[in-house]
């Protein structure tokens, strides 16, 4: 593994041995709490650090075509089907530009309804709407945490899409894959990435981005210190505080990078331990000192807000936020680079696994046609276009291994996605993560807030040890 090939703040960048370029698209979630999937692939990227990619230009690339159109027309011309699709960033548009090419193709009307911006109340409308059996929704994005919980709820695809499915990374279709049946497709993969200011490194003499999570503190209260004379929004670091999912997937980097294992590890609670208290209670000491003091609201979008109106030097965010920050309408255009987040004393880098699928509900009075908008917007041209004009990570190998894509996305070089990959504890939680998952943000955000770790972890570990049972 290239771990811990960045040099430290001062130093020279690092050497990345890529010799045998490995491309980590996104890894799977089932099978250990820590999983690399690694393509070999022939000639993505370049293995030095590299002047940013030209911004993404989502006006220069437009929806493909549907294969097929002529053939799905004959059948389906006329149905109606809801999408519940997404709403970070400016997904939504492109949802609305992926339905309305569907439908003058195909003749399929595609409702887009935009889900909430957290995934977990996202997670609460679908509930709902599958335990009243409701035909409201057609087709829907399923996190990667999901397909477990709602399995029951949704159509087996493998009859129809198996085939396509083989070109998806094959973690993620095993992850999709519930009980023989394939209840949803991979749309866009996520991992957690550390996005910084390269001009302001420069002026405040640093040479690479940190490596470490107290190297990273320090950069950021300097240049703090020094930008705030200017600018009173300025922060040093921002990141997803608001007792939401996101802050389980950051605190599940912050420990596991910092040597206290996966909160769940083989079945056993390990979140109350002195590695994951150190690095918890070093992020309590930074509210309000190197972040905005209502980071603890952040979701995603204030996140990106923060980093693309220039009013930060660090961002942890998913890869998503680096085509609005090279975007035109940025105020960090050309002055951001993207890394591996840091780590502890004790750990190595890591990223929390995230993605999206699309799947069908069982409740849907159009599957057919429903399917065909998923095998559409699972194909590899709509991965294409969503990578190059919405940096979104492909599940598709092939995608992930297209020269424009590479090029308008560098986190995918290897010196970046190959980091390890860690997975929430959803194959222990199993239909019980999202209660899981909420016990720990909220006992995170706690911490945030200014309870000590050492009296939040326990509780924690008590009411995960009852979900578990
Ligand atoms: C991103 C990830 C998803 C995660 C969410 C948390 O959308 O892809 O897996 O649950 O962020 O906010």
């Amino acid at each position: 593994m290239w771990r811990g090939v960045h040099s430290g703040p001062g130093l020279k960048k690092g050497r990345i041995n890529v010799k045998h370029r490995a491309l980590l698209v996104v890894a799977g979630l089932v099978g250990a709490a820590t999983l690399i999937v690694s393509l070999s692939v022939a000639a993505a990227g370049t293995s030095r650090p590299t002047a940013h990619a030209a911004p993404a230009k989502s006006a220069a690339i437009a929806p493909p075509k549907v294969p097929n159109a002529a053939a799905i027309k004959a059948k389906y011309h006329g149905q109606k089907i809801t999408f519940v699709g997404d709403s970070v960033g400016g997904l939504h548009a492109r949802d609305l530009a992926l339905a309305k090419r569907f439908q003058k193709d195909t003749g399929i009307k595609v409702n887009v309804v935009p889900h909430p911006a957290a995934s977990d109340a996202s997670f609460a409308q679908l509930a709902r709407n599958f335990s009243s059996k409701s035909s409201a929704f057609d087709v829907m994005m399923v996190d990667v945490v999901w397909p477990g919980a709602f399995a029951p709820y949704l159509v087996n695809l493998k009859p129809k899409l198996g085939k396509a499915a083989k070109a998806h990374v094959a973690g993620i279709i095993q992850n999709d894959t519930i009980g023989g049946k394939l209840v949803a497709m991979p749309w866009f993969g996520d991992y957690g990435i550390l996005y910084y200011r390269s001009d302001l490194l420069k002026k405040y003499g640093y040479s690479a981005p940190p490596k470490t999570w107290t190297q990273l503190f320090a950069m950021a209260k300097k240049i703090q210190d020094g930008e705030k004379k200017s600018n009173d929004n300025f922060s040093g670091f921002v990141f997803q505080g608001n007792a939401y999912e996101g802050l389980t997937c950051d605190a599940l980097e912050w420990i596991a990078s910092a040597g206290g294992g996966h909160i769940i590890d083989n079945g056993k609670v390990t979140i109350d331990n002195k590695n994951a208290r150190t690095i918890l209670d070093a992020m309590r000491a930074q509210i309000g000192k190197i972040t905005p003091k209502n980071v603890t609201t952040f979701q995603e979008d204030q996140t990106a807000n923060g980093f693309v109106s220039g009013n930060a030097a660090f961002a942890r965010n998913w890869p998503y936020m680096y085509s609005i920050a090279a975007g035109a309408d940025s105020k960090v255009k050309g002055k951001f680079n993207v890394s591996v987040l840091p780590h502890g004393a004790k750990g190595g880098s890591v990223g929390t696994v995230g993605g999206w699928q699309l799947a069908v509900s069982k409740y849907s009075k159009h599957k057919d046609a429903a399917i065909e908008f998923v095998r559409y917007a699972t194909s590899a041209g709509v991965e294409r276009y969503n990578a190059i004009a919405y940096s979104l990570v492909p599940t598709r190998t092939a995608v992930a291994k297209d020269k424009a894509v590479v090029k308008t996305n560098p986190y995918l070089k290897p010196a970046i996605a190959s980091v390890p990959r860690v997975t929430r504890p959803a194959k222990f939680l199993k239909g019980k993560y999202n209660a899981g998952s909420k016990v720990i943000y909220q006992g995170v955000n706690e911490i945030l807030q200014g309870q000590s770790a050492s009296r939040v972890l326990p509780s924690i570990k008590s009411k995960l040890q009852r979900l578990l049972r």
